[in-house]
């Protein structure tokens, strides 16, 4: 990110500590950023603290700026490539939707004519606060981007969204501003991504903890890249990417069957979802009842294997298998990566903590056909998004 000139706003939050982090990155990656806080910002933490890691005045307070006359705020706006409000409040989202300017903050976004990424945090009810949904709705009516909270333990005690994004996550999403690549024009993927569910009775299913956040990784990568996605999700809590044609799914049977539909119209397929192995020989239509103390006995029969069936056809598709191993991480992979015929493995270790299924970061390793193995360092998942689909152009381009 050198020479990128970043506006970094942070509004009134207990999350306002983290913007620290993320003007320390933002400098350690040779961006040049520039401070501005909102008029109760301050209450949180001190603009010093932002100053002596920018290099650079903060601006905070509208009409004692040291030279006011000057309009620095409107300056500092005129020259930034980005503006990044981390965090955004409820607050600082309804005097952006409305076009208020009553502080250093708000001023500068009216004044600002570039792109501009918003990271909310704040108290859950407040997020979905219909006042707040909309505000939102009008800034993405304009282009305004954001990095959703995520959901877990608010300051309030409440478990919920509502916390502000991980800031390597936020990170990656102003990386991706300064450093657009359109490598991928004219590439079709096919994605899958998250779980299935096998229902058992019409409340209970079998699934596993996928969230489905390495696949949306891949396929918010391939569009940023300039590639088409198709996106095959069991299901999830996460919005599908912009610009995807998403095709959700609930059984192994379904997201087959989509897979079939959409394989002959692509050039490479990522099977990053974790099918369910197993369903129930048989559907109860009923909710099944306790019987006292008795078991209940399911006969499970193994589903149909996407991978395997699309490898038997032959196609002349690049197709990518992911390997969620416990044990014999490598072993497991590479005996994958053959009985599936797949061009690439990625095999992750879900025994690791920290790692895996739920998580925004992921260690993999990944292999291919001809038995390399290339050990990526601990990464959000966005990066080694970004690293897999620098491989798999490789092998097109040499294909
Ligand atoms: N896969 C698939 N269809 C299935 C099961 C898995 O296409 N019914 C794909 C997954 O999307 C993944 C790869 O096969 O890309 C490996 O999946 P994994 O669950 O690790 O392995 P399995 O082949 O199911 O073997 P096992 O569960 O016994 O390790």
């Amino acid at each position: 990110m050198k020479n990128a000139k970043i506006v970094l706003g942070v509004s009134a939050s207990i999350a306002a500590y983290k913007a620290v982090e993320l003007l320390r990155l933002l400098v350690v990656e040779g961006a040049e950023v520039r401070v501005v806080m909102s008029a109760n910002a301050g209450k949180f933490i001190a603009p010093l603290t932002f100053e002596a890691l920018s290099g650079h005045p903060v601006y905070h307070a509208q009409f004692d700026a040291p030279n006011s006359a000057e309009m620095e705020h409107i300056r500092v706006a005129e020259k930034a490539d980005l503006l990044v409000v981390a965090p955004a409040t409820a607050s600082m989202l309804g005097k952006m939707a409305h076009g208020l300017a009553d502080d250093a903050l708000s001023s500068l976004h009216l004044a600002f004519k570039g792109p501009v990424l918003i990271a909310p945090a704040m108290n859950e009810g407040m997020w979905w606060h219909p006042a707040v949904q909309g505000n939102i709705a009008t800034l993405k009516s304009r282009g305004v981007k954001f990095v959703d909270p995520e959901p877990g333990e608010l300051a309030c005690g409440v478990i919920g969204p509502g916390r502000l994004a991980d800031i390597s996550v936020i990170r990656e999403k102003i990386k991706s501003y300064f450093c657009q690549r359109d490598d991928l024009i004219g590439i079709r993927f096919l994605i899958t991504a998250g779980p299935t569910h096998e229902a058992i009775d019409p409340v209970r299913y079998l699934s596993n903890p996928s969230s489905g956040k390495m696949g949306y990784a891949l396929a918010e990568q391939v569009k940023a890249r300039g590639g088409e996605v198709v996106l095959i999700s069991g299901p999830t809590y996460l919005k599908p990417p912009e610009g995807v044609d998403f095709k959700p799914c609930k059984r192994a049977d379904e997201m087959n069957d989509l897979v079939q539909e959409h394989l002959e119209n692509c050039d490479v397929l990522v099977m990053s979802a974790a099918v369910g192995d197993f369903a129930t020989e048989t559907l109860a239509k009923e909710k099944i009842k306790k019987q006292g103390d008795a078991g209940l006995v399911l006969k499970l029969v193994p589903t149909k294997d996407i991978l395997l069936d699309v490898a038997k056809r032959n196609l002349d598709k690049l197709v990518v298998g992911f390997a969620a191993e416990s044990q014999n991480l490598l072993e497991s992979a590479l005996e994958k990566l053959k009985k599936k015929n797949l061009d690439l493995i990625v095999a992750n270790d879900i025994s690791a903590s920290g790692i895996g299924f739920q998580s925004d970061f992921n260690q993999v390793t990944i292999i291919d056909r001809e038995e390399n193995m290339e050990n990526l360092p601990l990464k959000p998942k966005r990066e080694i998004a970004d690293l897999l689909l620098d491989r798999i152009l490789s092998r097109l381009k040499h294909s």
